[in-house]
């Protein structure tokens, strides 16, 4: 029988993939540009889970190196983010992802234009970098049997740790965010210049605010117990 292409998972943190690579069936570990690659089975379905480290050029490197050794047919990134109008131990999935710090406003671009190539023609602008559909449905699903209920919403990626009311407020009035974090919008580019489908799951460790560098030590290590559970129900489904 054929294997199916597997799916890929990544986190930022330890925390954030160990109950995941523990429930692993794991039969390969390759290390590339300090990366570590677990590929096996979880709950009975093909994966490749991996660490990136934080912001977006560690995911960006992680998801180029597994799209081409691993060839997956969907990217998952998993993780804890910071709640725009939600609540901490919220689940929030991505319908789309942005990145709000990509910043070329004074020629005049929208902020969060991104400029991505396409062979020899012209590159495109993009502000919103799509989710697949499908997955983000099953995922979204899969959270409100598990947990009562869940978002569907846009997912702000950058290079900061966002503890701030005032940028909060920013990010819901801007982007129409849900959720801020430093990984997905990077991830979600790299798919899109594969063509490889993309999801994004968030818990809410915190509220982006000035209580967050409290609150993401004290809650990061539930909110991952809670994504990583629902991977392990939903990825049968994926
Ligand atoms: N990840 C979890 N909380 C976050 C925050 N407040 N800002 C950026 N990334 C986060």
């Amino acid at each position: 029988m054929e294997e199916k292409q597997p799916i890929a998972i990544i986190g930022a943190m330890e925390v954030e993939v160990q109950a995941l690579i523990a429930g692993l069936e794991e039969t390969e570990r390759t290390e590339v540009a300090g990366l570590v690659f677990h590929a096996g089975r979880l709950s009975g379905r093909e994966c490749v889970i991996a660490q990136c480290g934080p912001g977006k050029v560690n995911a960006a490197v992680c998801t180029q190196i597994m799209i081409q050794a691993y060839r997956p047919s969907l990217v998952i990134n998993v993780g804890v983010a910071g709640g725009v109008g939600v609540e901490i131990g919220d689940l929030v999935v991505a319908s789309a992802c942005v990145q709000h710090d990509f910043d070329t406003t004074a020629m005049g671009d929208p902020l969060g234009t991104l400029f991505i190539r396409r062979g020899e023609k012209e590159s495109r602008g993009l502000l919103e970098l799509p989710s697949d559909e499908k997955a983000s449905a099953v995922l979204l699903e899969a959270a409100k049997s598990i947990y009562g209920h869940a978002h569907s919403g846009v997912v702000a990626t950058g290079d900061a740790f966002i503890a701030d009311r005032e940028k909060n407020r920013w990010l819901s009035e801007k982007f129409g965010a849900k959720a801020v974090e430093m990984e997905g919008g990077s991830i979600a580019q790299v798919c899109y210049m594969n063509e490889v489908p993309c999801a994004v799951l968030r818990a809410i460790s915190d509220n982006a605010n000035d209580d967050s560098p409290q609150d993401f030590p004290a809650f990061t290590r539930e909110c991952s117990e809670k994504t990583s559970r629902l991977l392990k129900r939903a990825i049968g489904r994926l």
